[in-house]
């Protein structure tokens, strides 16, 4: 049976999953541990990057290269850019651009550099079965562009220009990092995010205050997915 790698970024993200996890092992590898277990018997590995596109790119390469996984499922927290998604709403990502690379200087357009794209698309069967577990469950899912950048974002007209720029309805650290990755290695990801702030002034004390719950309802409905998908 194909393994699958479940991403977080921070503890609070991959905490709750791994709490679910029949025959844990631990591999210390790359300054960071990787945990192998099995969720309804499903074989998974499950890790946190630490935040920010480097490390979220390392980790990612280390769930396909050393352990194996052939897909790939990221659950973490966000910060909200559309109007219509608030405090602990759910979003997957349709497409992940970076937000902040730049080679304008240049002539391309912001998020692009030479044999790349601004936008990688997530597999869309993945997001086909995380509609139909959020139907099953009555849940409330978007689906938008999300835009990664190593910054946290807590200023308005930052969160406009990203919204703007690429179209995006929410912005975190990691997710473009991991598309990178698994475009390059052919391996299906998907990206779910639940809103921890609105990317605004209060988004510092927002984060603090939501971080566990909403990461919490990511794992939650990750959890959902590896069992529809099994
Ligand atoms: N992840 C959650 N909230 C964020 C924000 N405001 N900026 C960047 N990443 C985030």
């Amino acid at each position: 049976m194909s393994k699958i790698a479940i991403m977080g970024a921070m503890p609070e993200e991959i905490d709750p999953i791994i709490a679910t996890l029949h025959d844990l092992r631990k591999t210390e590898y790359a300054d960071n541990t990787y945990y192998e277990g099995s969720y309804k018997g499903q074989q998974v590995v499950l890790a946190y990057s630490k935040i920010g596109k480097v490390f979220a790119a390392l980790t990612a390469t280390i769930l396909i290269e050393k352990f194996g996984c052939e897909k790939l499922l990221f659950s973490g927290v966000a910060g909200a850019i559309s109007e219509e998604l608030k405090i602990g709403d759910l979003i997957i990502a349709d497409g992940l651009c970076q937000h902040d690379l730049d080679i304008t200087a240049f002539g391309h357009p912001y998020g692009y550099v030479p044999e790349g794209d601004v936008c990688i698309w997530a597999d869309s069967a993945l997001r086909e079965s995380a509609r139909q577990v959020a139907r099953s469950k009555g849940l409330t899912l978007k689906e938008g562009i999300i835009a990664t950048g190593d910054q946290f974002v807590a200023d308005k007209a930052r969160k406009a220009w990203i919204g703007e720029t690429f179209k995006a309805d929410a912005l975190e650290m990691e997710g473009a990092a991991v598309a990178v990755v698994c475009n390059a290695l052919d391996v299906p990801f998907f990206i779910l995010r639940a809103i921890s702030d609105s990317a605004d002034m209060d988004a510092g004390f927002d984060f603090d205050a939501f971080l566990v719950s909403s990461a919490k309802t990511s794992a939650a409905f990750i959890l959902a997915m590896v069992e529809k998908i099994k």
